[in-house]
């Protein structure tokens, strides 16, 4: 059954995600009960969040939350404490920082979901974007919150350009399965013949270093 993640237990002052609970137990529903499960989230704030992706989603064995936030003091005591009364601490792996620093120390292609909620700005979305890209495993769905967010806003203090330029670039490469207020896509296997030209291109670039390696030597 599906938990309302408000056991009087926790403590929030907000509830960012709670009307997209509906959809995301559609389109997430796949993964619930499936073990393994890595679920990347950027911008986890007092884990809220995450807390129904543990609760709903994450639940099959040996399936864990990696939760990236700056995890400002009062916010980050918050977050510790209504981890702590989930009872699900020990599927949660905590990174403090900015995600400029963090994303990149984490391996390429690790992540069956990722929730990109962190930084608003168009630069920092599309970031994140770029870094879920990296390391979601192909078939992953990546979530992208507000991206109709604060209109009135100039284009460059919201997500929503990095959001539509993220789903240009990488067109043919994804399939967009709802596009609202939060847009959701999986990204699709890579064809072979595109992993070849990856592999030639690394080698041509390895050869080339090589050898001018070997005439400066
Ligand atoms: C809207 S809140 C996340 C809400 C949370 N997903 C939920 O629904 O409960 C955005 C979070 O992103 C974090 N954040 C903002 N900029 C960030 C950055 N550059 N790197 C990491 N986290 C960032 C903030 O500290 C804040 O906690």
């Amino acid at each position: 059954m599906e938990s309302d993640g408000t056991r009087s237990t926790y403590t929030f002052s907000t509830n960012y995600g709670v009307p997209f609970r509906p959809q995301w137990s559609l389109f997430l529903g796949e993964f619930a009960g499936r073990p393994g499960v890595r679920m990347l989230e950027i911008g986890s704030f007092e884990g809220q969040s995450a807390i129904w992706f543990l609760e709903n989603i994450v639940t099959g064995a040996g399936s864990s939350i990696t939760c990236v936030d700056l995890f400002l003091p009062l916010y980050s005591d918050r977050f510790d404490q209504n981890i702590a009364a989930s009872g699900m601490a020990a599927r949660v792996t905590k990174l403090r920082g900015d995600s400029k620093e963090v994303l990149p120390s984490l391996a390429p292609l690790s992540f069956d979901v990722l929730y990109v909620d962190g930084g608003h700005c168009e630069e920092e979305v599309w970031w994140d974007a770029l870094q879920a890209w990296r390391l979601a495993k192909p078939g992953a769905i990546i979530i992208f919150d507000d991206y109709l967010w604060e209109s009135q806003l100039p284009p460059e203090k919201r997500p929503q350009r990095a959001i539509d330029r993220f789903l240009a670039r990488r067109s043919g490469r994804l399939e967009l399965m709802h596009k609202d207020y939060q847009v959701i896509v999986r990204k699709l296997p890579s064809p072979p013949f595109r992993r070849f030209r990856r592999l030639c291109s690394k080698l041509f670039r390895r050869t080339v270093a090589l050898g001018r390696t070997r005439m400066n030597p």
